[in-house]
């Protein structure tokens, strides 16, 4: 039964890849795409994991996926693992870099080795994961990667993904660029907080600093991942052909308010 404004069956047979995609905001995006028929390649670090999601994803959707164990820092094995995906998918028609590394610190206690994991694994990642899928993509295909509203909007405890982010946004535009004419899309979304995801977890622990944040935003909430993820399979879809290079905010608002207004109501 179609439960959405996009039909059930856009992704048919499609063959949809997304880092990072064993949990949190990325598994919610391959759900969506699952449910549209999408055969899915996950690539995160844990075997288990994403054993686990992939089997959820053919029971629930009844659809094809697959989980590959590599590290997006690890170039050699991220090449090997996209290359035996396209082998059993055929070519990539939407490619997602979701993969990211976060934790709270401030700079004045971080190392060199603290700051440089979140931009290899977010930054660097996302370049490895475009750089090694390019000659797998399909013409017309859709490159998402997600971004975060740290990328515009300097964040205490946030150096290393603020940077990273930004990286990204830069990034993505240049691609845009060099791949336009491959007729392939490349574009970026910056996420606010999202309910129920290990980033917002660690973030904000328990219920009264979860409350204190989402009443700070100008939505007075956190986002659903499935509403996220609906911009994903927008940016996905020939309907929005016409748009490459760009980076868009979902996020309720709260880079119109800035950081400050937020850190305070988890600092209170
Ligand atoms: N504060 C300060 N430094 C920290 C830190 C913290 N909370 N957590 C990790 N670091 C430092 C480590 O000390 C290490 O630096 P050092 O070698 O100088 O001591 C460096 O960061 C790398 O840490 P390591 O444990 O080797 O992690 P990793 O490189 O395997 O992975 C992350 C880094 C970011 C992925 C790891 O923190 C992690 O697994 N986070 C949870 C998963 C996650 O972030 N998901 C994404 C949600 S948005």
């Amino acid at each position: 039964m179609q439960s959405s404004v996009f039909k059930d069956d856009l992704f048919e047979d499609k063959h949809v890849l997304i880092t990072g995609g064993s949990r949190g905001l990325n598994f919610g995006i391959a759900e969506q795409f699952a449910g549209m028929g999408a055969n899915l390649t996950l690539i995160a670090r844990d075997q288990e994991q994403l054993d686990k999601a992939s089997e959820k994803l053919r029971k629930k959707y009844s659809t094809s996926s697959r989980g590959y164990s590599s590290d997006v820092r690890d170039n050699e094995t991220l090449s090997q693992v996209i290359e035996e995906s396209a082998d059993e998918f055929g070519e990539i028609s939407v490619l997602i870099c979701g993969a990211a590394g976060n934790f709270p610190a401030a700079a004045g206690d971080m190392s060199s080795n603290a700051f440089g994991s979140v931009i290899d694994i977010d930054l660097k990642g996302t370049f490895n994961t475009c750089r090694s899928a390019y000659e797998y993509l399909e013409r017309e295909a859709s490159i998402v990667a997600i971004s975060a509203v740290q990328s515009t909007q300097p964040t205490p405890f946030q150096s290393h993904a603020c940077a990273a982010k930004a990286g990204i946004d830069s990034l993505v535009k240049t691609l845009a660029l060099e791949w336009a004419d491959d007729d392939i899309r490349v574009n970026a979304i910056q996420p606010g907080p999202v309910k129920n995801t290990g980033g917002m977890d660690r973030l904000t622990p328990d219920d009264e600093s979860k409350e204190s944040l989402a009443n700070a935003l100008p939505a007075g909430r956190f986002a659903n991942k499935e509403e996220v993820a609906k911009l994903v399979i927008y940016l996905s879809l020939p309907v929005s052909s016409y748009i490459t290079g760009a980076v868009i905010p979902i996020d309720g608002g709260q880079t119109l308010i800035g950081s400050g207004k937020l850190m305070d109501s988890l600092l209170e």
